[in-house]
C-alpha cells in the first residue's frame, strides 16, 4: 500500500519537474524582446559563429557612442596630411597672418555655407589648431569631426547614428563599423556634383535627337 503512494508521488513530482523544464526549453519565451532574440542569434546561427571581425581586420578604427548607439568609425588624424597643425601653428593665427605672407593653404577653397555663416575659424581653433572648435568654443577632436557637423546637420547626424545615412564598412553582423562624415564629404566643399545615373533612359536619348 505504502509503496504505491511513493510511486504515485514520485511520478507526480517527475511530471511537475518535466513541465517546468519543458517550459524552459520553449525558446520563444527566452527572449524578452525581438532585439534580444536577434542579438542572441547573431552571435551564433545554427552553429556558425557570425561576426564582422574578418571584414574590419587591420582597419584603424575607434569606438564611439552616439545617441546611445555604440559603433566603430575610421581614425582621421593619421589621414590628414598636414597634421599636427601645431608644427607650424606655434602662435595664435592673428600673429601668423599678415598682408605680406602668402596664403599657406591656398589650395583650400571654402564652398560650404555663405560667408556670413562660416569662415575658417568657425570650425578651426585659431589658438589651438590641433583641435576643431564647436560653435560655443569647445574643443572637438579631429577623430570625432562628426560632432562638428552634427551642430548644423542634426537630421543627417541622427540618420547616421542609426545607420541610415552613410555606408557601413562591414557585413550585417556585429561589430558595426561605419564611415564617418569626412570619409565622404570634404568639409571645405561638402556637396557632390550632380551626375547622370549610370543607366539612363535610352529611349529619351533617341527622342532628343
Ligand atoms: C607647413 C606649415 C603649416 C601647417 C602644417 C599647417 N598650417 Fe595652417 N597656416 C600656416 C600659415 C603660415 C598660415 C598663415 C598664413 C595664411 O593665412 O595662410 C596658416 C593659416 C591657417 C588658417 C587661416 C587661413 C585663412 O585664410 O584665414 C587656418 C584655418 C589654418 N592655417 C588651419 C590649419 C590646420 C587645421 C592645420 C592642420 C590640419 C594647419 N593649418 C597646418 C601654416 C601651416
Ligand atoms: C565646416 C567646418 C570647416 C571649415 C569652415 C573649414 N574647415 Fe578645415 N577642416 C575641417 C575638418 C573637419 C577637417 C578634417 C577633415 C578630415 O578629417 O579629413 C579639416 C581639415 C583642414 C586641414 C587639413 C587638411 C589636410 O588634408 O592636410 C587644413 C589645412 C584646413 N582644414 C584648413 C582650413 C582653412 C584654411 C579653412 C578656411 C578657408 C578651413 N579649413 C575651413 C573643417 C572645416
Ligand atoms: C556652422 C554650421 C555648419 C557646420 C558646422 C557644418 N555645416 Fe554643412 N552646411 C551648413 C550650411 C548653412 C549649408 C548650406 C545650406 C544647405 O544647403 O543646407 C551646409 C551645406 C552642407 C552640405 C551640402 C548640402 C546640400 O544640400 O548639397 C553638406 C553635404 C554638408 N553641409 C556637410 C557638412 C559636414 C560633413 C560637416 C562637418 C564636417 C558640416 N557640413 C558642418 C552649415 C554647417
Ligand atoms: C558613405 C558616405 C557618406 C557618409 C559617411 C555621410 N554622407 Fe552625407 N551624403 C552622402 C551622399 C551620397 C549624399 C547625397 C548627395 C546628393 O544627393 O547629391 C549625402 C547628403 C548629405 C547632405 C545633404 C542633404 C541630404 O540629406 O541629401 C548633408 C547635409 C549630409 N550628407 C551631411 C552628412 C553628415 C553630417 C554626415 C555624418 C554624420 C554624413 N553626411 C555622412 C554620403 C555620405
Amino acid at each position: 500500500m505504502k509503496i504505491h503512494r511513493y510511486i504515485y508521488s514520485i511520478s507526480y513530482y517527475l511530471l511537475i519537474a518535466f513541465l517546468i523544464t519543458s517550459c524552459k526549453h520553449d525558446k520563444e519565451h527566452e527572449y524578452h524582446t525581438v532585439t534580444d532574440k536577434i542579438e542572441a542569434k547573431s552571435k551564433n546561427y545554427k552553429g556558425i559563429k557570425t561576426s564582422s571581425d574578418t571584414y574590419i581586420d587591420g582597419m584603424n578604427l575607434l569606438e564611439v557612442t552616439e545617441n546611445e548607439i555604440t559603433f566603430l568609425i575610421p581614425n582621421r588624424k593619421d589621414e590628414i596630411k598636414s597634421f599636427k597643425c601645431t608644427e607650424c601653428h606655434t602662435k595664435p593665427l592673428a600673429e601668423m597672418q599678415s598682408k605680406d605672407i602668402k596664403k599657406a593653404h591656398w589650395n583650400i577653397k571654402l564652398k560650404h555655407a555663405d560667408v556670413n555663416t562660416m569662415n575658417c575659424v568657425t570650425c578651426h581653433n585659431s589658438n589651438n589648431m590641433d583641435n576643431l572648435k564647436s560653435i560655443t568654443g569647445h574643443d572637438i577632436d579631429f577623430n570625432k569631426s562628426y560632432k562638428l557637423c552634427s551642430q548644423c546637420h542634426q537630421k543627417q547626424y541622427k540618420d547616421w547614428t542609426g545607420g541610415a545615412h552613410g555606408k557601413k564598412l562591414e557585413s550585417w553582423a556585429k561589430p558595426r563599423a561605419s564611415m564617418t562624415c569626412v570619409n565622404c564629404h570634404n568639409p571645405h566643399s561638402p556637396s557632390f556634383k550632380t551626375k547622370w545615373p549610370a543607366r539612363f533612359n535610352t529611349q529619351k536619348v533617341k527622342e532628343r535627337k
